[in-house]
């Protein structure tokens, strides 16, 4: 199971005429010569929530953080490129306060007219936005008369601005987390059937938990990515050079055996697309559990994207977190690919995690196929292992 959040919303309030201190993630990657924003996925998707309140007549303060500046002034971590793009896209001009916690902050929130917007520097810069601070947060609280978030992605976090802040001012759910709330809870907890999971990425540390909980849920687990090989060692495979984390191959072997018990199948890729380093121009295909030794795996094979796509068609519910392989690079983005184009085909609920898997399904333009892609990385993997998120645990139940 996971959390099952019923929390009020931005609608279930009148925010006319009130200061609206509306924690957005606009977390975004930035191109690092020229500071620009390369997705603006996370800015369009609260849209809704900004849009709603300004035609509601609130005085909208937005505030986020954007990297990990680590409590100092950044200055290629302002908020500014945001703030510009906002304007952009609302056809408005909006603002951005420096002095965060300062008078001016606070004057100019005072004189912020109904329908009129301003959005704040980096959190970030501030230490105590991360230490959850007690008084930083009465101090971001005292710029408004509610509190409405809308950063799914940051929800895992317990910062000021995303927990802290709700001591102190009524706080509600904006659309986005709304909406990311019913997409993935509906999907894990009341799944149509059959509910196929399919997980990769490199980093097995941060799926693990969600394997787990995920046993109890769903029909079959397929493992891609870099995280397979340390299952497939676990099996007793031979993965040569691939990637493996040797301190989780006893929690592996655990996982595969509760797997057995629950009668929950967690399947691997039987071949994968290797070669002597990731940005090799080719590659050759082995069986997944005999790669030589001075070779890797870095991407599913076809007879693995076969099984996949085979299984994915009779699928009712599939989520999807993590690709396949190295999609960044070209001769290792094909099983990414076939997976992206047979779960956008399959007709199934279909919920992209964020992170890589929404990058992947951008890259391969099939987005609008999904059901939902998520905004959120840690936050949309802890959400899915069963875990609190402090920034929605914070918000007031219906
Ligand atoms: C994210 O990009 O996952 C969120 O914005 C959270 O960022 P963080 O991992 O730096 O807290």
């Amino acid at each position: 199971m996971i959390m099952n959040y019923v929390k009020q919303t931005v609608t279930d309030v009148s925010v006319k005429g009130k200061r609206v201190l509306l924690r957005c993630d606009f977390n975004v990657p930035l191109d690092k010569s020229t500071n620009r924003i390369t997705d603006d996925n996370r800015i369009i998707a609260s849209l809704p929530t900004i849009r709603y309140l300004l035609e509601q007549g609130a005085r909208v303060i937005i505030c986020s953080h954007l990297g990990r500046p680590k409590g100092k002034i950044v200055p290629e971590m302002s908020l500014l490129p945001c703030a510009q793009r906002l304007s952009a896209l609302l056809d408005k001009y909006i603002p951005l306060v420096n002095d965060i916690t300062g008078e001016y902050a606070l004057k100019m929130s005072e004189s912020l007219k109904n329908g009129g917007v301003m959005m704040l520097e980096n959190l970030r810069f501030y230490p105590e936005e991360e230490q959850n601070d007690p008084e930083f947060a009465k101090k971001l609280a005292a710029l408004a008369d509610i509190y409405v978030s809308d950063a799914f992605g940051a929800a895992h976090r317990a910062h000021a601005s995303t927990a802290g802040v709700a001591q102190y001012l009524p706080a509600y759910a904006g659309l986005l987390i709304d909406k990311e709330l019913s997409a993935i809870g509906d999907a894990i907890n009341n799944p149509k059937r059959p509910f196929v999971a399919i997980l990769g990425g490199s980093k097995i540390s941060d799926k693990l938990g969600v394997i787990r909980n995920l046993l109890n849920k769903a029909d079959k687990i397929i493992i891609g990515g870099g995280m397979a090989y340390t299952f497939i060692k676990a099996r007793g495979g031979s993965i040569g050079n691939s990637i493996c984390d040797e301190e989780k191959l006893q929690y592996c072997k655990e996982v595969l055996d509760l797997s057995l018990e629950k009668g929950v199948e967690i399947l691997l890729p039987e071949d994968s697309r290797i070669a002597a380093e990731i940005n090799a121009p080719e590659f050759t295909v082995a069986p997944s559990g005999k790669i030589p030794d001075g070779l890797a795996g870095f991407d599913i094979g076809p007879t693995a994207e076969g099984m996949i796509c085979r299984i994915v068609a009779d699928a009712k519910t599939i989520i999807w977190n993590g690709p396949m392989g190295a999609f960044e690079f070209a001769p290792f983005s094909g099983g990414t690919q076939a997976v992206t184009h047979c779960v956008a085909d399959s007709g199934a609920i279909t919920i992209v995690g964020g992170g890589d898997s929404a990058a992947a399904v951008r890259k391969f333009g099939l987005e609008h196929k999904m059901t939902h892609v998520s905004t959120g990385g840690g936050a949309t993997l802890e959400f899915m292992e069963g875990r609190v998120l402090p920034g929605i645990a914070c918000l007031l139940d219906k």
